[in-house]
C-alpha cells in the first residue's frame, strides 16, 4: 500500500528540520543505546560499528528532515544503504524495532520540541 506524507507532517518536519541537523549524533548515539538495552540479541549484528557509522546515520536523518519535500532526492543514497541491510541479511520484520527506536530517541533528546509529542498521530516513518 503506498500512502504520500500529509502536507500537516511535511510542515511540522520544516518545523522541527533545524532541530534535527543540531541534535543528529545525539539522536542516533541515543537510538543505538535504546535498541542495544531493548534488543540485545541485535547487538551481535552492529559489532564494531564505528564512529562514522554514527555519522551516517545522523546525516542520512538531517538529509531527511532538510529534503522533506523533495525525497527523491536521496534515492541514489538509499539504494546505496539498502544493498549494505541485504549484506547484513536485514529482515523485514527488523525495521519497526529500528524505527520505534529513531523516534523514542527523537522524543528523549528533543523532549517537548519533539514533533511525536506535538503531534501523536503521527511520527517520522510511519505517516
Ligand atoms: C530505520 C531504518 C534504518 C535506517 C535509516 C538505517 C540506516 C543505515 C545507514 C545510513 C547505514 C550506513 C550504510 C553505509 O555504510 O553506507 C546502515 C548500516 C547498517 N544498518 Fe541500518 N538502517 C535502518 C534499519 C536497519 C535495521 C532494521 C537493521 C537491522 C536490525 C540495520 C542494520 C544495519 C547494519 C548491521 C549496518 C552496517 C553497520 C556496519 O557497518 O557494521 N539497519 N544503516
Amino acid at each position: 500500500m503506498e500512502e504520500s506524507i500529509s502536507q500537516k507532517t511535511i510542515n511540522i518536519i520544516n518545523e522541527t528540520a533545524d532541530l534535527i541537523v543540531a541534535n543528529d549524533r545525539k539522536i542516533t548515539s541515543k537510538m543505538y543505546e535504546i535498541v542495544f538495552t531493548k534488543y540485545p540479541d541485535l547487538e551481535k549484528l552492529f559489532e564494531g560499528i564505528s564512529q562514522e557509522q554514527y555519522k551516517k546515520l545522523a546525516q542520512l536523518i538531517s538529509m531527511y528532515a532538510v529534503n522533506i519535500e523533495r525525497i527523491e532526492s536521496l534515492l541514489p543514497a538509499l539504494k546505496e544503504i539498502s544493498l549494505v541491510h541485504v549484506a547484513k541479511m536485514v529482515s523485514p520484520v527488523q525495521y519497526p524495532k529500528i524505527g520505534m527506536a529513531l523516534i523514542q530517541a527523537m522524543e528523549e533528546v528533543l523532549g517537548s520540541k519533539s514533533l511525536v509529542k506535538r503531534n501523536p498521530n503521527l511520527s517520522w516513518g510511519f505517516f
